[in-house]
């Protein structure tokens, strides 16, 4: 089970030569654009840095993003062709994020041209695709990072140690919950999210790889579900060329069919011994982007959730008369926060924790060792996900078994 912990905020090594790392983006819409964004900021926000990233060329279908990769992020050039992307010798990692169903083809592409490959969640749309990818990098012996951002967040960390140092006991139960409404209104327009044939499954692949990822980091492996999945509101208007899942049709636009799952919901054992819940949802009304969850022990709990990403919800058993949650504001003291704010409670923002992902990815390949979470990580997710689905046809318990390909 990868964790995270073993490098994570460790100190820079000082006194190298700074490498550079030459990068091609394939997918230049909402993470493209963040990671790009991402590093071109870390050498403002890294000065200890062992790398000097490079943006060689970017890769998109539509024109003005190819345009704007060139003119306002300074990218060398711009190419509706993925595949020159990958075959440029002076792209050193491929950087994916597009449509989760175009993950696999890339990744085996740019593992084939031994390229690391930064890919962002959930690698591929089916588990049977994240198998694959993993399968091949693994072969191609290629370092390989999966954008599971939340991993970073200072107090993310900060609860990470708490648990594995004991401060809360034995867990004993788990809530994790992405519940985003981003696909709420029924006239957000049909993009590519909406669609099993372009994003694999719904709401599974999308929201809940993430909570689930937390989870893996946060206590170990999960054995054993049973779960759930709806489609809540089967039509949606047909987008324009560029729309995301945030764009809006109007009543009476044409629509088509959703193919994927609005929501899921899973009960499930851990090997440690604690119980678990987990939901996402997309379509759901009230959370707004609630990437959250709490961890409750025989000597504590905590709580940590997206909309307030600065702040963790903390619970000690101490003493009879101090009792209650306390929160634990974010500051300078939890790596990485004092790179962007110094100070204490100057909070930091969602394309901060793509930074702090992209600085660990760089540093590992600067350093030609393997980043976690690497997809060996996805494919933990999609060994769930699998038993999830299993379970939600048959109505029944299905245990966790491993997907990892020989
Ligand atoms: N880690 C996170 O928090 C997070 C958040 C959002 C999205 N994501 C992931 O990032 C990936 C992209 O999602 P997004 O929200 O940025 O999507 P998006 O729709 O905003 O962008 C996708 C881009 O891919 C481009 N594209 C489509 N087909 C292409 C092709 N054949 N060749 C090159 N480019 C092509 C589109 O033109 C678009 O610019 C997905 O895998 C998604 O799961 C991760």
């Amino acid at each position: 089970m990868s964790t995270t912990a073993e490098t994570f905020g460790a100190p820079a090594t000082t006194g190298r030569a700074r490498r550079r790392i030459g990068f091609g983006v394939i997918g230049f819409g909402w993470l493209g654009q963040a990671h790009s964004r991402s590093l071109l900021r870390i050498p403002t926000l890294f000065p200890e840095r062992e790398f000097d990233s490079e943006l060689v060329v970017c890769g998109d279908t539509v024109p003005e993003r190819l345009e704007d990769a060139v003119r306002s992020f300074g990218f060398g050039r711009g190419t509706a062709d993925w595949r020159e992307v990958v075959e440029d010798p002076a792209v050193d990692v491929v950087l994916i994020a597009a449509p989760n169903m175009l993950h696999l083809e890339l990744i085996e592409a740019a593992a084939a041209a031994g390229k690391h490959v930064f890919c962002e969640k959930p690698v591929g749309g089916t588990p049977e695709q994240t198998v694959r990818a993993e399968q091949v990098a693994r072969a191609a012996g290629v370092i390989t990072g999966v954008g599971y951002n939340y991993r970073g967040a200072p107090l993310v960390q900060y609860a990470r140690r708490l648990i594995a140092d004991g401060h809360l006991g034995e867990i004993t139960n788990y809530r994790g919950r992405f519940f985003s409404m981003y696909g709420s209104d029924p006239l957000g327009v049909l993009s590519w999210r909406f669609l099993v044939d372009q994003a694999g499954h719904g709401v599974t692949t999308d929201l809940m790889s993430h909570s689930v990822d937390l989870a893996h980091m946060l206590l170990g492996p999960i054995t054993k579900v049973v779960g759930t999945t709806a489609t809540f509101i089967p039509e949606r208007p047909l987008p324009g060329a560029t729309g995301t899942h945030y764009g809006r049709g109007r009543p009476g636009d044409p629509t088509g069919a959703v193919t994927n799952e609005d929501y899921a919901g899973m009960l499930c054992e851990f090997s440690g011994g604690a119980r678990g819940t987990f939901e996402a949802s997309r379509s759901i009304v009230g959370p707004e982007s609630q990437m959250a969850f709490e961890v409750y022990g025989t000597k504590g709990a905590l709580g940590w959730n997206l909309e307030k990403l600065n702040e963790l919800q903390l619970y000690l058993v101490e003493d009879e008369l101090h009792t209650g949650y306390r929160t634990v504001f974010g500051g300078d003291r939890f790596p990485y926060h004092g790179h962007f704010v110094p100070g204490s409670a100057n909070g930091i923002g969602f394309e901060d924790l793509v930074v702090i992902e992209d600085y660990e990815f760089c540093r590992a390949v600067a350093q030609g060792r393997e980043y976690r979470p690497g997809f060996e990580a996805a494919l933990e997710w999609v060994s769930v996900q699998a038993a999830l689905l299993k379970s939600a046809g048959s109505g029944g318990w299905e245990d966790v078994v491993s997907l990892r390909a020989p």
